[in-house]
């Protein structure tokens, strides 16, 4: 029988939402995990210290099931946020990074940015301070085809930003591009990457052939498949630029089940396993322990998790449950198309 044991991970990339939903979701990631950086796209973004630290004492209320895990918060970059109360607030280890969300272009994000120059004294104020810019990579505009969107931003705007501000540490979140692999790689500033495991997994035939398949439906989208191969490589690489960011995003499933379904997929459970599972396919094993567990860290210069956990293969396909339930609502569980055959040891 095999076994492996990792580091404990990091998850560098969860929406734990809001109100009833925190009490099942929370629990879920910080069992899994020591650490995990909240995205603020709220109902309400998180624009502001005092927001960042009630929703942190929420969710350190729900996830007493690990004494070590810290959330790190995130503010919501818009014009409007007071560069004293950021500082401040990142110095009091309230928040940890900004988020960038161009106007509109996901869920609950129609305060992000219109004008990226008019946020320009905060990323200033951001450089001087060393706090993190995470970034959602897509343009919003109609002109663009929604499968270029991250390329044109990559372009215009990014390549811009790292311009202005070459000492900013960032994040770009989700990348699902071999053009971001590419541009990652080339780069020798402070930018790395984080992947989820779906981009790791599925291309747009996997979401679109024959019949739709809205659990499938995230942004940014699903792209080619040399893209998801790409993805793949950066993944496997040794230069520590890429690390796992679940975006785990929950919603509803009538939400998703709909006419304008929303974009998101919900992995936390399955997370580990199923990369395992990925990484074993591709005969990369030996390099899941970096991609979940060491690379992040190395970039927010944290330090590695001293917990260990450990996996042991299985003879028989484990069965995830196919949904959570919150009260009325159902969150679908995301199912890869593959067989997992990789535990979890508790
Ligand atoms: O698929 C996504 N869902 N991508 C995002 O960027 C946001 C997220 C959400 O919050 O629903
Ligand atoms: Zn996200």
């Amino acid at each position: 029988m095999k076994k492996i044991e990792i580091i404990k991970p990091d998850d560098w990339h969860v929406h734990f939402r809001e109100g009833l939903f925190l009490e099942k979701l929370v629990p879920e990631t910080s069992k899994l995990f020591n650490r995990a950086i909240v995205m603020p796209n709220l109902t309400f973004p998180i624009v502001s210290s005092n927001q960042a630290s009630e929703y942190k004492k929420q969710l350190l209320d729900f996830s007493k099931n690990n004494e070590y895990f810290e959330p790190l918060m995130t503010l919501y970059l818009n014009e409007e946020i007071d560069i004293k109360d950021l500082i401040k607030a990142y110095e009091n280890k309230i928040i940890f990074a900004v988020k960038l969300y161009p106007a509109g272009a996901t869920t609950n994000s129609s305060k992000g940015v219109k004008d990226i120059t008019k946020t320009y004294k905060i990323l200033e104020a951001m450089c001087k301070c060393k706090i993190p810019l995470l970034i959602h990579g897509e343009v919003n505009n109609k002109e663009i085809d929604v499968f270029d969107r991250e390329k044109v931003f990559i372009d215009n705007e990014l390549t811009q930003i790292c311009k202005e501000f070459p000492n900013l540490k960032i994040t770009l979140e989700h990348i699902t591009t071999k053009y971001a692999v590419q541009f990652v790689n080339n780069t020798k500033r402070n930018l790395k990457a984080s992947i989820t495991p779906h981009h790791l997994i599925l291309n747009r035939s996997d979401m679109l052939e024959h019949t739709i398949k809205p659990h499938y439906y995230c942004l940014p989208i699903l792209k080619r498949e040399e893209d998801r191969k790409a993805l793949l490589s950066a993944a496997f690489n040794t230069n520590k630029k890429f690390f796992m960011g679940t975006d785990s995003a929950p919603h509803d499933i009538k939400n998703k089940e709909a006419d304008c379904g929303c974009a998101g997929i919900f992995n936390t459970i399955n997370c580990i396993q199923v990369l395992a599972q990925v990484f074993e396919n591709n005969r990369q094993l030996n390099m899941l322990e970096n991609f979940i567990s060491v690379n992040g860290a190395l970039h927010y210069e944290l330090p590695l998790n001293s917990e260990k956990i450990r996996l042991k293969k299985v003879k028989d396909p484990i069965n995830f449950p196919n949904v959570l339930k919150i009260n009325n609502f159902k969150i679908k569980v995301f199912k890869p198309n593959f067989k997992i055959f990789w535990q979890l040891e508790s």
